[in-house]
């Protein structure tokens, strides 16, 4: 997708056996449209070397503070300096309990310490994926650590959890190089809705008939997920309830799976007090079957089908967007309309209908299932078209229309 296109990312690498998902990581930034400045530990390079680094990121790698190499065309013996200028962001990855203290303290004894010292705190940022032992990363001074470098403004990223190389399980993994990849991206986002409660439902629907029979339809979830993503990733606390659908939870997405659209209804409505923002991308079904068979329905050998009465679901964007809350923009409602034709007057009518602020229209057939879309978001003042692109760049740019409309002043 390009995610980082234009971003100089200095990667450092300390002494741990992560250094292996490194490499991984590199390729990935690389891909991903980044230029990529390698410098190392001492330490890092027992687990691997600077070939490996310099074929990958193709520059040379920097590891020693006495390096009179010309960086960026400036000779003057200070990579320390010249190393950290142009960079968007350093990403200390793998980043040792040992490298984590050394920051703390403002150590700058080799070359990865001084530079993270010496760059300019307001412009360039320090990303670190901690990698470590379990008993390392749950010792009391590594916690504090931790919890230090993100008061100095650091940003820390989570560790993953299981099998470690020394034999025992537990948290201090480094995060894999892809969730690295999409916790960078993320970090580049505009934080346009932090303080806010994005309430997200995605997915279909699942009505049951009998206890192997149902009713669904085609939603993937993709696009309810990818506005998960970008709400998180725009600094909002995010809860998505998710109908039947095999799609990864986004990082930091608090997750509610349900299978019926009344079992949809109750969990949005526990949890609609809470929220600022509801964004209502499910495809529920519009009926039910009345009552579903206790066993399943049998032939029976007489050519006859069996006969279903359907009860209509209740409209849960309707209920929310007419609620007191809702009513008062208290919760910001959003829906969206999966039309298949006369996008525009289908949405607009849908919006007045339903009573939201914002409604979204796709065309139905030309997005199931699919990476990415096109959306037409109609308010009470215009229509905005927004062209195809995938539906994490759209869901993108949906988060700072809706921060515009709640007034949100967004950060850099
Ligand atoms: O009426 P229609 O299904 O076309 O409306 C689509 C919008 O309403 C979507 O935002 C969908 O999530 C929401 N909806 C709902 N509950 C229903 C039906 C639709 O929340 N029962």
């Amino acid at each position: 997708m390009n995610e980082l296109a234009g971003k100089h990312i200095v990667l450092g690498l300390t002494g741990g056996i992560a250094c292996y998902k490194a490499a991984e990581l590199c390729r990935a930034l690389i891909k991903e449209g980044a230029t990529v400045q390698v410098v190392m530990s001492q330490a890092a390079q027992q687990f691997i070397t600077p070939v490996t680094m310099q074929a990958l990121s193709g520059r040379p790698v920097y590891d020693s503070q006495w390096d009179a190499r010309p960086v960026n065309g400036t000779a003057n013996n200070m990579p320390h300096i010249n190393l950290s200028r142009e960079a968007d962001a350093i990403l200390i990855a793998p980043c040792s309990a040992d490298f984590m203290a050394k920051l703390l303290h403002g150590r700058a004894d080799d070359l990865l310490s001084l530079l993270c010292l010496a760059r300019p705190i307001d412009k360039v940022p320090l990303l670190i994926a901690p990698a470590m032992n379990r008993e390392m990363w749950a010792h009391p001074a590594t916690q504090r650590n931790v919890a230090q470098l993100g008061a100095d403004g650091a940003t820390v990223f989570d560790v993953g959890s299981g099998d470690q190389a020394c034999g025992e399980t537990g948290d201090g993994r480094m995060l894999e190089p892809q969730e690295l990849l999409d916790e960078v991206s993320a970090f580049f986002q505009p934080k346009v809705l932090v303080g806010q409660h994005v309430l997200v439902t995605a997915g279909p629907t699942y009505e049951a008939i009998d206890p192997v029979r149902g009713i669904t339809n085609q939603s993937s979830g993709k696009m309810g997920f990818a506005i998960a993503q970008a709400a998180r990733e725009a600094g909002a606390e995010v809860t998505l309830v998710a109908g039947p659908v095999s799609l990864a939870t986004p990082r930091g997405v608090s997750r509610c799976d349900v299978k019926s659209a009344v079992e949809m209804f109750r969990v949005v409505q526990e949890r609609a007090s809470a929220a600022t923002v509801f964004i209502a991308t499910a495809a529920v079904a519009d009926w039910r079957p009345a009552k579903a068979a206790d066993q399943k329905i049998k032939k029976g050998g007489t050519g006859k089908a069996p006969e279903l009465t359907f009860v209509e679901n209740p409209d849960i964007l309707a209920a929310l967007a007419q609620s007191p809350r809702g009513l008062s923009r208290a919760l910001y409602c959003v829906g969206f309309a999966a039309e298949s034709h006369d996008l525009l007057a289908n949405a607009q009518a849908k919006r007045l209908r339903k009573q939201v602020p914002l409604l979204v229209g796709n065309i139905g057939p030309a997005t199931f299932g699919q990476d990415d879309n096109a959306l037409l978001l109609v308010d009470e003042l215009n229509a905005v078209e927004m062209a195809r692109d995938s539906k994490l760049s759209l869901a993108r740019k949906l988060m700072i229309e809706i921060a515009a409309r709640l007034g949100v002043k967004g950060q850099p």
